[in-house]
This record gives C-alpha cells, structure tokens and sequence, in this order.
C-alpha cells in the first residue's frame, strides 16, 4: 500500500489534506458520513458531552443521551422494537445480532437452533462471526476452518439473477431456494436467516427485486427462523427510508444499523431487537447478554443524538426519498455514452454502477484488471472519492467489477436546483451533494481518462 495523504480537515461535502489538496467526499467516505464533514452542532453536542462526562459505564449509569438516542431511534424504527444494544462498529452489532438471535432460542428450550443461513456475495463485517455469515470469497479466505458452520443461498441481485429468472419469478425461485435449504438443514436446527436489504460493499448496492424481502419473511415464519436485516450501510435512511426494510413493509426480529447512525463522528452502532424477542429473552434469563465495555458510550450516544436531530430537522430521509430516483435516472443518462455501464442501481442515495466489458452479454472485466480500484484511484487522484466494490465473484466464473458512488454525486442539472438554497454545504448537504460544484457529472470524464489509465481502448463516445 503507498503512503497516503494526511487528512487535515472536513468541513460540508469536502475534506482536506495536508498538502492543502480538495476532495469531494462523493460516498461518504465508506458509506459512512451522512450529514457531511465538520458539522458545529454535532461538534459542539460532542465538546459539551465531555466536559460533563465522557462516558457513563453501562452497567452502573444510564445518561441523558443514551435515553434520548434509545427514544429516537425506537421512534424511528416502529413500534415493534424494544431493545438496543449499543456497540462501536457494524462488525459487532452483526455479532450482537447473531448471538441475541442464539439466546432468544435458548431462551425459548429449543436448544438444537444453532446454524445460520446467509447469501452469497454478501457483507456483514470482520469479527470472526460478521465473517463467518458473510458471503464474500476474498475477506473470509485465509481463516476458512475457523469460520462458524453457515450455509448459503443464492444473491437476490436481478441484474446477476438465478437461473436467469426476473421479477416475480425470481422471487419465487429465491424464495422456494431458502425454504428447501431450511427443510434440508431441519427447521428445529436454523436460528436466524440475515441479508442486507440493499447490498453494499459485496455487490455494489443491490436492491432485492420487490416483494423478495415480503417472500423470505414468510418462509422464516413458516419454519419459525428469525430475520435479521442487516442495514449497517443501507440504514439510517441512506435509502429513503428511515429503516431500509420499510419500502418493502417487512419488519425484521432483529435489526444491525452503524455507519450513518452517529455519521462517522464517533463510532457508534447498535442492534435493535424485536419486542417479542426481547421480551422473551429478558422475561426467562433476565438480560440480553451481548455488549462491550464502551456499549452505550455516553459521547458517542450525543453524537448520534445530534446527528439524527439533524436528520430528523431538516427532513433528510423524505428528500433523499424523493430524489433518488431522479438520481438514478440521470446518471443513467450521464453514462448513457460509456458501454462499460453496464447497470446503474440502487435505493434511495445508496447506488451503484456496475462495469461490465459488453452491455449485450454482461460480460464483466478480468479480475487482475482491478478496475473498480482503478477507478477509484483516478477519482481519487482527480478530487473525487468514491467507494470501489471488487472480486466477492463467488461461486461464478466471472467477478464483478462495480464502483458505489453514493450522496453528494449528482448532474448538473439535479445540482443547479440545489446551489441557491445551499451555500451552506455545512448544514444541509446531509445525504447528497446540493453544493458541490463537482458531481456525478464528474464521473464521465473520469471514466473515460480511466479507460487509458486502466488500459483499455478509447470508444467512440472518447
Ligand atoms: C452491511 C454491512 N454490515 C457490516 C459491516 C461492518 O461494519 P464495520 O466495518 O463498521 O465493522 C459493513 C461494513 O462495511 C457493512 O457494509
């Protein structure tokens, strides 16, 4: 890895290195920042946190922002949940996921429901079990043996789809494929099923066809198998709604936010546990047992406080609802020209673009040309960060190549609208990009620059 440039200071869409170098944070670094870099009124609710207290231990203290958060985000996620754990990295509200999962079945005598089934080509994190229930070939390789026993089921991906199936077929074909797996491995031995409800760093953000999430909720209820949503990026409204499985009306047992809940202020993430799964677990053996020494640590708490009161003010969830598509659109429209965009998707403002060497055949690039990497090499080089997905090919022949461009990237056009209202990237640019005077429209020269980068032929959209 070369030396990498010191980051300075952020301030809105922007942050800045120590050679006084720009960039436009286009993903939010990993997906991560949602209401923009250097933000006074987290900054300040975070300085006025510690110098109270830094840190109330959770065992002995409760504190104000800790309840307050708690409110707000049961608030947010419906009246069917009860319970959070707090935690500092999505890894681990994975873990605390899957093991309030293994304790709600003890709790229950049915002893035998241990395993867990996941999909491929999927992310939930790095500790040995986010790893273990993680379709994804590159990151688990080197401690395969050591990984839990998890069995997967195919992708829900409708650009990739099984057996070439589409809409309602497809569903059905996924659906029919998770309800044989768990009649094969025995109801009375499955725990919990966990998918990402839009797909992140392991496909480039790929929504479920519709009505795939309603599909698999009723084949978990059938067999009785808890659902767990892992929404660590494509939560806390990043998809245009607060949680992301509320554009399909499925409300999973148990739920994994992170990245955007505090916006990458103060690392912070939480599992959120169903009412009837937590009640059955705290009513038979009296507490939830899962959490680290700084779960509900008393700053970070304020931090994620301060930031979803912003979202929550300034109605960030709802504009990004209502503008995603468009977004979507034109960035359809921008890279219209390059073959290489083979399929531009997503929700809300967590979308990709996948790179593919022939539209026709979806054909995708070898993986030695790393060309997501490169990609987002030359952005990078140019101003622009962007969030490249590669390898993660699974049991295929081929591996896709696709780079994730979320928030702040948008045309022009979506763009001028925006720039009155916004000379205050500070405060509103939360999700997206209104004030930046470099944007998606970026991108199309950059990826024609990137084809000589990466060596590949000019086409004669160059
Ligand atoms: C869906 C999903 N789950 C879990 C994780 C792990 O989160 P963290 O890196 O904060 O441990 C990630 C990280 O990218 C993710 O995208």
């Amino acid at each position: 890895m070369g030396v990498l440039p010191r980051i300075v200071r952020g301030e809105g869409s922007y942050v800045y290195d120590a050679d006084g170098r720009r960039y436009l944070d286009g993903s939010g670094g990993p997906a991560a920042f949602s209401i923009g870099h250097g933000n006074r009124e987290v900054n300040a609710a975070i300085a006025a946190q510690l110098e109270q207290v830094a840190c109330g231990y959770r065992y002995l203290f409760s504190s104000e922002p800790l309840e307050q958060l708690t409110s707000l985000l049961l608030a947010c996620c419906g009246p069917e949940f009860k319970h959070i754990v707090y935690s500092g990295s999505g890894s681990e509200a994975v873990e605390s996921a899957l093991k309030v999962a293994l304790q709600y079945w003890d709790a229950r005598g049915l002893l035998a429901k241990k395993r867990f089934i996941a999909r491929e080509r999927s992310y939930h994190g790095n500790t040995l079990g986010a790893l273990s229930v993680s379709g994804f070939l590159e990151r688990r390789r080197p401690f395969e043996g050591s990984l839990l026993d998890v069995s997967f089921v195919s992708a829900a991906n409708a650009y990739r789809p099984l057996r070439g199936l589409a809409g309602a077929e497809l569903v059905a074909a996924l659906a029919e494929e998770l309800d044989e797996r768990i009649s094969a491995l025995g109801p009375d031995r499955v725990a919990a099923f966990i998918f990402e409800p839009v797909v992140g760093a392991a496909g480039g953000a790929v929504p479920a066809p519709d009505g795939y999430a309603r599909a698999i909720r009723a084949v978990c209820d059938r067999h009785q198998v808890l659902v767990i949503a892992d929404e660590v990026m494509c939560g806390a409204g990043r998809c245009g709604t607060w949680r992301a499985l509320e554009h399909d009306r499925v409300v999973p047992d148990i739920l994994a936010i992170g990245k955007g809940l505090a916006g990458g202020y103060i690392p912070l993430a939480a599992t959120i546990v169903r009412r009837t799964v937590a009640e059955t677990i705290v009513a038979a053996q009296g507490t939830l047992l899962t959490g680290h020494t700084y779960s509900g640590h008393t700053a970070a708490c304020a931090a994620g406080l301060a930031v979803q009161r912003i979202i929550e003010r300034e109605s960030l969830v709802a504009r990004v609802n209502a503008r995603g598509e468009t977004l979507q659109r034109e960035l359809r429209q921008a890279l219209a020209r390059f073959d290489e965009a083979g399929d531009v998707r997503g929700r809300g403002y967590l979308i990709g673009i996948e790179l593919v060497q022939d539209r026709a055949t979806k054909e995708p690039f070898p993986a030695e040309r790393a060309l997501s990497q490169a990609i987002g090499r030359r952005a990078f080089e140019e101003g622009l960060i962007c969030y490249p997905c590669a390898g993660n090919g699974g049991d295929r022949p081929h591996t896709r190549r696709s780079v994730t461009l979320t928030d702040r990237c948008r045309p022009r056009s979506v763009r001028q609208d925006c720039v009155n209202r916004d000379s205050c990237a500070s405060r509103s640019n939360r999700f997206v990009m209104y004030s930046s005077p470099v944007s998606l429209s970026a991108v199309a020269p950059i990826l024609r620059s990137t084809r000589a980068y990466a060596g590949m032929a000019p086409t004669t959209a160059d």
